[in-house]
């Protein structure tokens, strides 16, 4: 699992290509914007036969996940991940997806960057496998809602969800607000 492919637009990666990067894997999950790697590198040491494959447009964030030496079920690429679901993954390939305090973009010239659009809710949901889920959480609470409703318009339900404040699989951000008692809102989304 050291290595990764070469991305090619025209062919998108399969879950079965995903598998067989490891002797052993039966599930895929993907996190975008992993910043410094701490939930992605605990998520996939304490998931050995699932592969943890975490998207981040900051290099430096990169390199500093990878100077850490991550276990062999996690891999970080610099990329958007935006793009890499609506592009690059089949249908059906992805068990959960990650999203942990996903950039605001406060101004509305700033709107396009912003990660939850209704080209993405579906991208999302033509990618995960039946039974598949996405976790989100965002210290926004307006920015919840909206995801909350684009992705209610994709046919994806919320349901209530929290880890649990002692695992050690926690973000860097959800740590930090956690421990300034700060309020964070999230929810485990899944096809109606
Ligand atoms: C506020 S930080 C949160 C980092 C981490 N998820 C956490 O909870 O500690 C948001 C991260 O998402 C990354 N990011 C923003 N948009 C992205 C995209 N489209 N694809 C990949 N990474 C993205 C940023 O570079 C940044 O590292």
């Amino acid at each position: 699992v050291a290595t990764f492919a070469v991305f090619d637009p025209a062919t998108r990666l399969t879950r079965e290509y995903w598998i067989s990067l490891a002797p052993g894997l039966q599930r895929i999950e993907v996190e975008i914007g992993s910043g410094d790697g701490k939930f992605l590198v605990e998520a996939a040491l304490q998931h050995p036969t699932s592969l943890f494959v975490g998207f981040e447009v900051s290099a430096g964030s990169v390199a500093r996940v990878l100077r850490r030496s991550p276990p062999p079920n996690a891999l970080i690429k610099q990329l958007d991940g935006r793009w890499v679901v609506e592009h690059v993954l089949a249908d059906r390939t992805i068990d959960a997806y990650h999203v942990y305090f996903p950039d605001p973009w406060w101004k509305k010239r700033h709107a396009k960057r912003r990660l939850f659009s209704g080209e993405f809710a579906q991208a999302l949901r033509r990618t995960l496998v039946p039974g598949g889920s996405l976790y989100l959480l965002t210290d926004v609470e307006t920015r919840y809602r909206e995801i909350e409703s684009v992705l209610a318009e994709s046919g994806f339900a919320a349901f209530a969800w929290e880890r649990s404040a002692n695992s050690a699989a926690q973000s860097s951000y959800e740590r930090k607000y956690r421990a300034q008692g700060r309020s964070v809102w999230g929810a485990r989304f899944a096809p109606a």
